[in-house]
């Protein structure tokens, strides 16, 4: 399929039979975009194509619906959802815009951005765990904006794994985890950035502040803000965003994590290393050696991390060894995600 990581081809498995499920695909048709736009409508649940992450959708005024969500991830309630728009007019209705989420929306969306911002009371308190503030994101994918548009209503879609495993970047790792629990996916081919968008918090404007990195950066928010944006990144008792967890975006394997410039260790014992760059020249390539990017593109390491992992999750190593990016560009979203993904059980 395309997309699929690059890998030590002798010894890397082929794309798993999904398990038979009652699961039906759509496709980018006519009629497949009008049926998934429609079960939506009555209240559904739709697997989506982001750019970022696959959704678990619904019609986000619609609080039944949204309570499916959390039972079929086995999410806790204090777990709020991220409300996607088809752009800022339809944010307006649901939080009290500013200026500066006007400026950052008018430079990111649609795109890898979710705005946390002060709800207005049409937003169902189940999806904001009952806080003062929801999260709006506009995506980019095309199907997903497709489907926005047609069924003319904000959908909820946290990302569609069980709660706390990796998310899923290709139509078929929906199934793979959630089996028939769900029933419609829409296939939009394998996600474009492959980590989850980045969270920014502006309900108060002058001290910005981002909860979840992704692939927009502080740096980004900074030259459009024009202040500085800090990054919170200790778990706190009461996490803000429990993507925020210490331990999160995990595989059933024991994660660890190494560095690019640690000395290249025998395997020793039941491992897999991955690389995020094919390994060159006369350094061995084993049965345990994978590895992410063919140059050493960090995006492209991104991109291929999550369905990565959930292969080497099924490989039955007894750790899986990941090699740590540059801390810089979409390298800190990587880092983020893998050390949440190392943290103690
Ligand atoms: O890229 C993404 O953001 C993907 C795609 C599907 O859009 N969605 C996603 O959703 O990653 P989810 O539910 O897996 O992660 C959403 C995170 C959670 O950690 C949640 O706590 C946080 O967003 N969140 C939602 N509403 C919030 C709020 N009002 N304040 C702070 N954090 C919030
Ligand atoms: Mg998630």
């Amino acid at each position: 399929m395309a997309g699929s990581p690059p890998h030590s081809s002798d010894h890397f498995p082929a794309t798993p039979r999904p398990s038979e499920g009652v699961a039906r695909f759509y496709a980018d048709t006519e009629s497949d975009l009008e049926t998934v736009s429609e079960l939506l409508r009555a209240g559904e649940l739709v697997a989506l194509p982001t750019e970022t992450v696959y959704g678990l959708a619904a019609d986000a005024l619609n609080p039944a619906a949204c309570a499916r969500i959390f039972t079929v991830k086995g999410r806790p309630l204090i777990d709020p959802l991220i409300v996607h728009v088809a752009g800022k007019e339809a944010a307006r209705e649901l939080a009290f815009w500013s200026e500066e989420a006007e400026s950052v929306a008018t430079a990111f969306w649609p795109g890898p951005l979710t705005i946390v911002l002060r709800k207005r009371a049409i937003v169902p308190d189940l999806i904001t765990a009952g806080r003062p503030s929801v999260a709006l994101r506009s995506p980019e994918h095309p199907l997903a904006r497709e489907v926005l548009r047609r069924c003319r209503c904000p959908l909820a879609a946290p990302s569609a794994n069980p709660f706390g495993y990796l998310s899923p970047t290709e139509a078929h790792h929906v199934r793979d985890s959630l089996g028939d629990q769900v029933t419609h996916i829409l296939d939009g081919g394998p996600c474009r950035w492959g980590v989850e968008s980045t969270i920014v918090d502006l309900q108060e404007p002058v001290t910005p502040r981002i909860l979840r990195p992704g692939a927009i950066t502080a740096e980004d928010l900074e030259a459009v803000l024009g202040r500085p944006v800090t990054t919170v990144t200790k778990a706190t008792d009461t996490p803000e965003a429990p993507g925020m967890l210490e331990r999160h975006y995990s595989p059933q394997t024991p994660l660890c994590l190494f560095s690019w410039d640690a000395p290249h260790l025998p395997p020793t014992g039941n491992r897999a290393r991955v690389y995020l760059k094919k390994p060159e020249g006369s350094s061995p390539v084993g049965r345990e050696d994978f590895w992410l990017s063919e140059n050493g593109s960090l995006k492209e390491a991104a991109r291929h991390l999550y369905a990565l992992l959930r292969r080497l999750d099924r490989m039955g190593f007894g750790l899986i060894e990941v090699e740590k990016a540059p801390d810089e560009g979409i390298g800190r979203a990587y880092n983020d995600r893998l050390r949440r993904a190392a943290a103690k059980r």
